[in-house]
């Protein structure tokens, strides 16, 4: 799924120039974006001497079209190099083109319809509740830890029906995996991290699903277990991927969304002002949260199937394509004044849950827990500011998110 792909580069490029292992650019990439889009925007970003690496794209335009790109794109790594015995994931829904990732997505689609969500929304409502009642008389509180980092994953371990006693469980095992895909800051030690995780997350879920199939319940890994054993629709190791991916693409992403979207509300106390008497706001207020700290900063592994130009250069079949996300939704030639974090923009056509056949499939979900939790944080604490100006980022160059958020809740 994040895996690299080997291949003789010769175009070494700039990549001396731009230093995207730099601390400066871990916290904050935005001036590298901008020099990257203005003057180097297919961009060979190597992994090693051995010619290992892959083109980062940052501007606009080209991103929205490459994400939406499945006639010279493939997701699938197993079409462009041979099969890594130690990969965690081979046949999920974002290592998959069509015709099965169609028959995956239509699978996964019907725990994520409107109505689904709308049923979620006062169990989503009352965590919320707790959460803050239990840091209410504090005068303050790490928003990070106290309510970013379990709100969402409460809400997906519900979705999916894991018990309760269980759910602690998960901060460790996403969090060691997430660090180990950020390509920009990796090392043996994350990585290994990271495949034992995945390891534990397949045997939890393996030992789950055997407990469903004796004991089935109203979740959606029931669901999933009966549409295997009844139409032979997924493979055993389909579904267990399917509980994986859900439970890590839809943790630290949103924890990011609700801390990053904090921290810029306190930050632009002018933006927060206009939101507090206009609530109808939400909503745009959310996307522009999206927009401008996007929780996931590049797309995810993408490979050449055919020639593809960009901006003039033709990449070669078989090269790993990375879709800077964060680098496209602050183009200029797409969002007049990008630097500026305005909560009533719009147009606002960003790419932060993707685009095209692997567009979000949990955005609804992302969507409807911020409205929440922005909902009720303002209701609750009117005068709530920041304790420090310097953002605690933590450093993840593909997941742009806090270690902690410190607030005063007064
Ligand atoms: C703010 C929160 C979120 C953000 C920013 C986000 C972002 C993204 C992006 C950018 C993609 C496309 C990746 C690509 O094309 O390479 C994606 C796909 C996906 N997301 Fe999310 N996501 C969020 C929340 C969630 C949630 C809550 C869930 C599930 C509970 C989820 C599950 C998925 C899945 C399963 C895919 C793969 C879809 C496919 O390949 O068809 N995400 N997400």
């Amino acid at each position: 799924l994040f895996g690299f792909y080997a291949h003789n580069q010769e175009d070494f490029m700039s990549a001396h120039t731009i230093d995207l292992r730099s601390t400066s650019f871990q916290t904050n990439p935005y001036p590298i974006y901008k020099q990257l889009r203005e003057n180097s925007p297919v961009h060979w970003f190597p992994f090693d001497d051995l010619g290992r690496g892959m083109w980062l794209v940052t501007r606009y335009q080209d991103c929205a079209r490459l994400l939406k790109d499945d006639q010279n794109i493939t997701k699938n790594p197993a079409l462009v190099r041979p099969p890594d015995p130690d990969e965690v994931f081979s046949s999920d829904l974002l290592s998959s083109d069509p015709p099965d990732h169609t028959r995956l997505r239509s699978l996964v689609n019907q725990a994520f319809t409107p109505k689904r969500i709308r049923d979620l929304e006062p169990r989503i409502r009352q965590l919320a509740e707790e959460l803050f009642s239990s840091v209410k008389d504090r005068g303050e509180m790490d928003f990070m830890a106290d309510f970013a980092i379990p709100m969402p994953i409460f809400v997906i371990a519900e979705l999916l029906g894991v018990p309760r006693e269980d759910r602690s469980l998960f901060r460790q095992w996403t969090n060691d995996f997430m660090r180990s895909v950020d390509a920009m800051s990796q090392t043996e030690e994350t990585q290994k991290k990271g495949q034992e995780a995945g390891l534990k997350l397949l045997e939890y879920f393996t030992h789950l699903v055997q407990q469903r199939r004796q004991k089935p319940r109203m979740d959606l890994i029931t669901g999933l277990t009966q549409a295997r054993d009844g139409g032979d629709r997924l493979t055993e190791r389909e579904m267990l991927e399917m509980c994986q991916i859900l439970l890590i693409a839809g943790h630290e992403t949103t924890v990011n969304l609700l801390g990053n979207g904090l921290l810029l509300l306190l930050q632009h106390t002018d933006q927060l002002a206009m939101l507090k008497q206009g609530p109808e706001l939400m909503e745009s207020a959310i996307e522009e949260m999206l927009r401008f700290e996007s929780p996931i900063q590049r797309a995810t592994v993408r490979f050449t199937t055919a020639p593809v130009e960009i901006c003039g250069k033709v990449i070669d079949p078989g090269q790993q394509l990375s879709v800077v996300i964060g680098a496209a939704n602050r183009d200029p030639e797409q969002f007049p004044d990008p630097d500026r974090f305005d909560i009533a923009r719009n147009p606002n056509r960003h790419l932060a849950f993707g685009r095209g056949i692997h567009f979000c499939v949990g955005a609804p979900l992302a969507r409807t827990e911020a409205h929440i939790t922005f909902d009720l944080l303002l209701a609750e604490f009117p005068r709530l500011e920041l304790v420090s100006s310097e953002p605690d980022w933590s450093g993840n160059t593909f997941l742009r998110g806090l270690n902690s958020l410190q607030v005063r809740l007064s």
